[in-house]
C-alpha cells in the first residue's frame, strides 16, 4: 500500500493501481464516460481529466504511485472535464424524458447533471447514417452515438469477437461492423457486449425500444414532435430543467420495472444478471455484476428468453387416452400418479420404478427428486443427465484427486500462463468462459493448445491445434506424460510430497511412446514433443475438457490421463492451475452433487455408507436403500429387460439425447406408466401417460450450482403462468400424494435441510447467496467456501493425490467398409441442445433455423456435395436426412452434426456403447455412410448467419489514431492554452 493525496486528503491505496479506481473507491465523484473497470482504459472521452502533480492527466490511464498529489477539484481540471464532455454532446441528442435510456443508469444524462451542463458549447450535429435494425436484437442509432468506443473495446478485447471498429480517419466516424457491413449481415455473434456497455441509447435491446418508458411509445413523427419540444425547451430553461422532468419520468418508471436477480438457464458457465421487466414483457437482461461474467453474456443469456412467454408453455396437466391426450386438472393427474406408483411398487418392488432429475432445474429440485425416489419410494433407481456428459469426467477426477469439480475458478483459467483445451468447442458450448480464454491470448500473453477434431473458433484462435484420429486423445496425453517424466521433466519435487502411485503409473506407461502415440493418433513426433515442452515449461497449466474427451468409451480413462499430466506436471493447488471439466447444462454440477445420482446421496455421500444412511434416516425419519440403483442408461436396459415399469422424467428430452434415440423410444413405448414433467409438450412427451406442466427458472426461486463450483441464487422474476407450477411444488405435492407429508414452503427450506445432512454443503444457506454473493463448494459451516481446490490438500485420507494407471483400447465403433465416415457431433453457439427453449426466440430461428452437416471440402469434392444438398446419413442404429454445410472446419472423411433438432436428431445415428465405468454413451464414437438424395438446394446456414461474416481484429478501440486526427486536441493542453491566452 501506498498513500496518495486525494484533493488534501490522504489516501492508502495499492501501488500501481488504476488512480481512476482509487479514486471512485475513496468515494470521490468525478466523470467518467468511457471507462468500464473489465475493458481497463479506452482514453477516448476525456472527461476523467484530474491534475496530479501539477499536470492534466487522464485518471483512467494514470497509475497510482507513493506521494502522488491528485487534485479532482482544480479549476483547470475542472475545465478540460468540461470541455470534454461538450465534445460528447455534440454526438447525442439530449431528449431523456423521451428516451427508453432514461433508466437511472444514462452516463451521459448523469454526466450532464454532474458536469452541471446547462448549454452546448457544440450544438449537436447529427451524422449522415440511417439507424441500422438488422440484427434481430438490437439496433444502432449513429446519430445518439458519442463515440466512447466501450462497444469496440467489449467486442475486440472483451467477448474477442473482433467485429467493431471506429474508423477515425473518416470525416464522420461511427461504429462499424465488419469493417462497414450492415449489422445482421456481419459477424456478429449477439452476445450483447456491446450493448451492455453501451453508456447511452446509441445500442439498445429492441426489446426496450418503445416500452421502457412512458413517453416512449409512440409512432416516429409523433415521438419526433415531442424531441423537437424537448429540445426547444433547452434554449430558455438549460438543461436542468429538462433533466428535472426527465429526472421524475425515470423514477415513475421504477414503479413499473422490475429488476430482478436471476441465473442463466443455459449452460454450465453460470452467467447472473438482472432481468429487466415490465409486467410479463422482458424488457432486457442486464449483466453486471456476476462473479463469473461481469458484463458478458452469450446470445441465449442476453437474448434467448422468447420460450417463457410462449404461446406453446404447457399450462395444464395432460393424461393419456390411447393414442390421444386429454388435458385434466391437478388433482386428477397427482391421484393417478399417486396410485400407479402405488401399485407397481406394492407389485413389483420399489426397483420397480425409476426418477430422473433435470439438470435444468434447481439444487433443491434435484434434491427433492432424489428424496423422493429415496425415501418416499424407496429406491436408488435415480439419476440425472450427468450420465450423457460429465461423468466420467467427475470419474477421472475422483480417481486422482478426489473432488468431482472444477478445481478452480474462471479467474485461474484466465490468469494460466498455458490452456489446453481437450474436446470442447468452448466458444460455442460455453462461450462467456471462452471470451476469458481468448481474451488472455490476444492480450496477456497466454499460450493456446487444443486438441479437436474440427477447426472450431478456439483451434483457430490456439498456438497449436492438434486434430488427433478420434478417440485417440488418451494416446497422445498419456505419451506425452512418459516424455515428461522420461525427460526429467516432471515436477518431481510436487510428486514426492504430494502424489501416490508414480511407480505403479510410470510401469503403465511403458507403451505409450511418441512413435506409438505419433503412429495411433496421426500426429508427428516433432508436435508431441513440442507440447510436452510447451506443457512443462509452463510456469501454469489450466485444462479444459467437454464432451470430446468424455462422450468416448475410454471418457473416464482419458479425463483420468489429464488428470495425472496435471499432476506429473505439478499443475494443481497453485492459482492458475488445475483440472477443468466443463460442464454443460447450467446446473449439471448442481444436479449430481444434491444427490441425483443412483449411488450417491447429496455431496457425494456413498448409499453403502451405513453411517451415511443412518443421519439421513435420522433426518428422514425412513431406512434407505443400501444398494446402488440404476443410472439413467441402465434404466433403458431395464426396460426392455421388463423389470423396469415405471419412470418419472423431469426437465429432460431423454427420447433425443440419449443415444439410440430407436432403441429408448422403443422402451419408452414398453413403459407402464411414464410421468414427465416439463414446460413443453416435448418430443419425449409423446411417450408419457401423464405429463405435468412445469415453470423455467425465471418463475422459481433455488439456486444453481455453475461449473466452477459456484452456488447462486436465482430470484423469481414472473409468477409461475397459470396452470403451470415449480418443478419442487409438483415434487412435493407428489410425494405427499404418497403420504410423505412434506411441508416445505420455500426452497430455502430444502437447502437448510442439505446444508443440515451434507459435510459438503454445511455452510450453505441463502442469506449467504443473498443478491449477486455465491459460495464455491465445499463450503465449511462458517461459511468458508473454496474457489480454488487442494490449496492445503488433496481429497484423500491422507491428503495427496494419486496418479492413476490408465489403459488404451481402440473405440468400440469403427468405419469399416460399409460405414466409411465418422460422425462427430456436438453444441452450437446459438442454440441450446436439441433447440426446445432456444428455436422458440425468432431472431435465433432466423439466422439458424435447422441442423446441418459439416462436410470437409475434399470429401464434398468426391461426393459431389455443395451446401444445401440433401444426405442422408445411416449408421448400424438408424438414419436421419439433413442438409450438408460444406465447411473447412472439418477435415477428409469427418462430418460433424450439430445438435439442434428434434426432427433430424443426431441420436438416431448414435449406438449405445458406453464407457464401462459410468455407462456414458459414446456419442463420439459413430460410423456412418453418406448418399446424395439431391445435390441442389438451399443451404441449411443463412448467408445472415454470423459464421458467414468477416470480422476485423485490431486491439481495442486504437485510440491513438484518433488523437493523430488533426481536428483532436487533448482538452488538458487547450484549457492550458486558453488560461494562457486568458492570463
Ligand atoms: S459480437 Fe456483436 S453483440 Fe457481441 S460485442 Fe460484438 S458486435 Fe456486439
Ligand atoms: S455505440 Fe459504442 S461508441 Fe457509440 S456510444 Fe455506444 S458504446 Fe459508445
Ligand atoms: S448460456 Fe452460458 S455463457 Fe451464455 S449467458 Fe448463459 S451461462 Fe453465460
Ligand atoms: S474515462 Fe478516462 S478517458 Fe474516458
Amino acid at each position: 500500500m501506498i498513500q496518495i493525496s486525494i484533493d488534501g486528503t490522504p489516501h492508502d491505496v495499492a501501488a500501481g493501481d488504476r488512480l481512476i479506481d482509487a479514486i471512485n473507491r475513496e468515494g470521490v465523484v468525478l466523470s467518467q464516460v468511457c471507462y468500464v473497470p473489465i475493458l481497463g482504459p479506452i482514453q477516448t472521452c476525456d472527461t476523467c481529466i484530474v491534475e496530479v502533480d501539477g499536470k492534466l492527466v487522464r485518471a483512467c490511464s494514470t497509475v497510482t504511485s507513493a506521494g502522488m498529489q491528485v487534485s479532482t477539484t482544480a479549476g483547470r481540471a475542472r475545465a478540460a472535464r468540461t470541455e470534454a464532455f461538450d465534445r460528447i454532446l455534440r454526438n447525442h441528442d439530449l431528449y431523456c424524458t423521451v428516451c427508453d435510456n432514461n433508466n437511472g443508469n444514462c452516463t451521459v444524462h448523469n454526466t450532464t447533471k454532474l458536469l452541471a451542463v446547462e448549454h452546448q458549447r457544440y450544438p449537436f450535429q447529427s451524422k449522415p447514417y440511417a439507424i441500422d435494425s438488422s440484427n434481430p436484437f438490437y439496433r444502432y442509432d449513429p446519430n445518439q452515438c458519442i463515440l466512447c468506443g466501450r462497444c469496440v473495446q467489449a467486442c475486440q478485447d472483451l467477448q474477442v469477437n473482433e467485429t467493431l471498429s471506429i474508423r477515425w480517419e473518416d470525416p464522420h466516424p461511427r461504429v462499424l461492423w465488419d469493417g462497414g457491413a450492415a449489422i445482421g449481415e456481419s459477424s456478429c455473434v449477439s452476445c450483447g457486449h456491446c450493448v451492455t456497455v453501451c453508456p447511452c441509447n446509441a445500442l439498445m435491446e429492441k426489446t426496450m425500444i418503445g416500452h421502457a418508458g412512458f413517453l416512449t411509445g409512440f409512432s416516429a413523427p409523433v415521438l419526433h414532435n415531442m424531441i423537437d419540444v424537448v429540445k426547444g425547451l433547452e434554449a430558455e430553461t438549460g438543461y436542468s430543467t429538462i433533466l428535472g422532468v426527465s429526472e421524475a419520468e425515470a423514477a415513475m418508471r421504477t414503479t413499473r420495472v422490475r429488476r430482478t436477480k436471476t441465473v442463466c438457464t443455459y449452460c454450465g458457465v453460470g452467467c447472473s444478471f438482472d432481468v429487466w421487466t415490465k409486467d410479463r414483457h422482458i424488457l432486457k437482461v442486464e449483466p453486471a455484476e456476476g462473479p463469473a461474467n461481469g458484463v458478458s453474456t452469450c446470445v441465449k443469456g442476453k437474448f434467448a428468453w422468447d420460450f417463457v412467454n410462449s404461446k406453446d408453455r404447457l399450462t395444464k396437466p395432460l393424461i393419456r387416452e390411447g393414442e390421444r391426450f386429454r388435458e385434466t386438472e391437478w388433482d386428477e393427474a397427482l391421484d393417478l400418479i399417486a396410485r400407479r406408483f402405488g401399485e407397481i411398487k406394492a407389485a413389483h418392488g420399489p426397483d420397480a420404478l425409476a426418477f430422473i432429475a433435470s439438470s435444468k432445474c434447481t439444487n433443491e429440485e434435484a434434491f427433492l427428486m432424489q428424496k423422493l425416489a429415496r425415501a418416499v419410494m424407496g429406491t436408488n433407481n435415480v439419476d440425472n443427465c450427468s450420465r450423457y456428459c460429465q461423468s466420467p469426467a467427475t470419474m477421472g477426477l475422483f480417481r486422482t484427486v478426489g473432488y468431482g469439480g472444477d478445481s478452480g475458478s474462471i479467474s485461474d483459467i484466465e490468469q494460466a500462463d498455458l490452456v489446453l483445451i481437450v474436446g470442447s468447442n468452448t466458444a460455442e458450448s460455453h462461450p462467456v468462459l471462452a471470451t476469458r480464454v481468448k481474451r488472455a491470448h490476444k492480450l496477456h500473453g497466454q499460450k493456446l493448445i487444443v486438441s479437436d477434431l474440427r477447426e472450431n473458433e478456439m483451434a483457430h484462435r490456439a498456438d497449436l491445434h492438434l486434430r488427433a484420429t478420434p478417440s485417440t486423445d488418451i494416446v497422445w496425453l498419456c505419451a506425452v506424460a512418459r516424455y515428461i517424466l522420461e525427460k526429467g521433466l516432471a515436477d518431481s519435487d510436487f510428486l514426492s510430497r504430494w502424489v501416490n502411485g508414480l511407480a505403479e503409473y510410470r510401469q503403465s506407461l511403458e507403451s505409450f511412446t511418441l512413435e506409438f502415440a505419433s503412429k495411433t493418433c496421426n500426429l508427428p513426433v516433432e508436435t508431441l514433443e513440442r507440447v510436452a515442452h510447451m506443457i512443462a515449461e509452463a510456469k501454469s497449466v489450466c485444462i479444459l475438457w467437454a464432451m470430446g474427451v468424455t462422450q468416448h468409451s475410454n471418457g473416464s480413462d482419458t479425463s483420468t490421463a489429464i488428470s495425472n499430466l496435471l499432476l506429473v506436471t505439478g499443475n494443481y493447488m497453485r492459482p492458475g492451475t488445475g483440472a477443468y471439466p466443463l460442464r454443460g447444462h447450467n446446473n449439471v454440477q448442481g444436479a449430481s452433487d444434491h444427490g441425483a445420482m443412483p449411488n450417491f446421496l447429496s455431496g457425494y455421500q456413498s448409499v453403502d455408507d451405513p453411517e451415511v444412511r443412518a443421519r439421513f434416516r435420522s433426518g428422514w425419519g425412513v431406512d434407505l436403500p443400501a444398494t446402488k440403483g440404476l443410472d439413467n442408461h441402465e434404466m433403458v436396459d431395464a426396460v426392455h429387460a421388463g423389470t423396469l415399469r415405471s419412470i418419472y422424467l423431469c426437465g429432460e428430452e431423454m427420447s433425443i439425447v440419449d443415444s439410440n434415440a430407436n432403441y429408448v423410444g422403443e422402451a419408452f413405448r414398453k413403459l407402464e406408466f411414464f410421468v414427465i414433467q416439463d414446460i413443453f409438450f416435448s418430443t419425449t412427451c409423446q411417450f408419457a401417460d401423464v405429463v405435468l406442466p412445469a415453470s423455467p427458472s425465471l418463475e422459481k426461486e433455488g439456486t444453481f450450482t455453475s461449473t466452477e463450483r459456484r452456488v447462486q441464487r436465482l430470484y423469481q422474476v414472473f409468477e409461475p403462468l397459470p396452470g403451470s407450477r415449480p418443478d419442487w411444488v409438483i415434487i412435493q405435492d407428489v410425494a405427499n400424494r404418497l403420504g410423505a407429508g412434506w411441508n416445505y414452503r420455500h426452497p430455502s427450506e430444502v437447502m437448510d435441510e442439505v446444508a443440515a445432512l451434507t459435510p459438503m454443503f454445511g455452510g450453505v444457506n441463502y442469506q449467504r447467496l443473498e443478491g449477486y454473493k455465491s459460495l464455491q463448494w465445499p463450503v465449511a459451516a462458517d461459511g468458508a467456501d473454496q474457489p480454488l481446490l487442494y490449496t492445503k490438500s488433496f481429497a484423500f485420507p491422507d491428503g495427496k493425490a494419486r496418479l492413476f494407471p490408465v489403459e488404451w483400447r481402440e473405440p468400440q465403433e469403427c468405419r469399416d467398409s460399409e460405414f466409411d465416415l465418422h460422425l462427430n457431433n456436438g453444441r452450437l453457439l446459438e442454440h441450446f441442445h436439441e433447440g426446445n427453449l432456444t428455436y422458440r426466440s425468432p431472431g435465433i430461428h432466423e439466422k439458424t433455423p435447422d441442423t446441418f452437416v459439416e462436410v470437409s471440402p475434399e470429401l464434398a469434392r468426391s461426393r459431389g456435395i455443395e451446401s444445401g444438398s440433401l444426405v442422408q446419413l445411416t449408421s448400424r442404429h438408424g438414419r436421419v436426412r439433413v442438409r450438408a454445410l460444406v465447411t473447412e472446419r472439418v477435415q477428409d472423411g469427418e462430418l460433424y452434426m450439430p445438435m439442434n433438432s428434434t426432427t433430424s436428431p443426431v441420436n438416431l445415428l448414435t449406438g449405445s456403447h458406453t464407457d464401462p465405468a459410468t455407462h456414458t454413451p459414446a456419442y463420439k464414437e459413430t460410423a456412418v455412410r453418406m448418399e446424395v438424395l439431391a445435390r441442389a438446394g438451399e443451404s441449411p446456414l443463412p448467408r445472415i448467419n454470423h459464421r458467414f461474416g468477416h470480422p476485423t481484429p485490431q486491439n481495442g478501440v486504437e485510440v491513438e489514431r484518433k488523437w493523430r486526427q488533426p481536428g483532436y486536441h487533448f482538452p488538458g493542453d487547450l484549457v492550458q492554452i486558453e488560461n494562457k491566452r486568458e492570463a
